[in-house]
């Protein structure tokens, strides 16, 4: 079975309170369930995990390495920051897809740099909650087409 990691990184388990009108009112708790239940409609088996601490997320991202088969990372402000995760999965065998709620291209001028595109097979963002859904069902068409 196919397994995937939905990693995201600082500020997001404040997701519900924090800035609802940038980030919505759907908290972390409603988004790891929605994406349980698409997970399980399309057949795969998934991680979900938050972290607040850059080190954490790295090392969550080598654990991912034989354990999942792509990973979607909501790195959060570390997307615009941290040659550290951008380090990681570069040294993990593992796809990575970027994950933004808001459309960081529409925001402050810092938002527009991402360190870790480089190195993402795609980058969704802007579409909010629903954008990890869709993440999902990117990464298993992109599994299944280069596996
Ligand atoms: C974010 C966008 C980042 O710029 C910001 O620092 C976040 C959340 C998003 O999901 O829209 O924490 O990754």
């Amino acid at each position: 079975m196919t397994a995937i990691l939905i990693l995201n990184g600082p500020n997001l388990n404040l997701l519900g309170t924090r800035q609802p009108d940038v980030y919505g009112h759907t908290t972390l708790a409603d988004i790891e369930a929605m994406c349980r239940n698409k997970a399980k409609a399309l057949g795969i088996e998934l991680g979900f995990g938050q972290s607040n601490h850059e080190g954490a997320l790295v090392d969550e991202i080598h654990g991912a390495r034989g354990r999942f088969d792509g990973i979607i990372l909501n790195a959060g402000a570390y997307t615009h920051t941290s040659v550290a995760l951008r380090d990681a999965i570069s040294s993990v065998d593992v796809p990575m897809i970027e994950l933004h709620l808001s459309n960081v291209h529409a925001r402050e001028e810092f938002r527009h740099k991402s360190f870790i595109s480089a190195v993402a097979v795609g980058v969704i963002c802007g579409f909010g909650a629903r954008g990890y859904a869709l993440a999902l069902e990117a990464m298993l068409g992109h599994l299944e087409s280069s596996g």
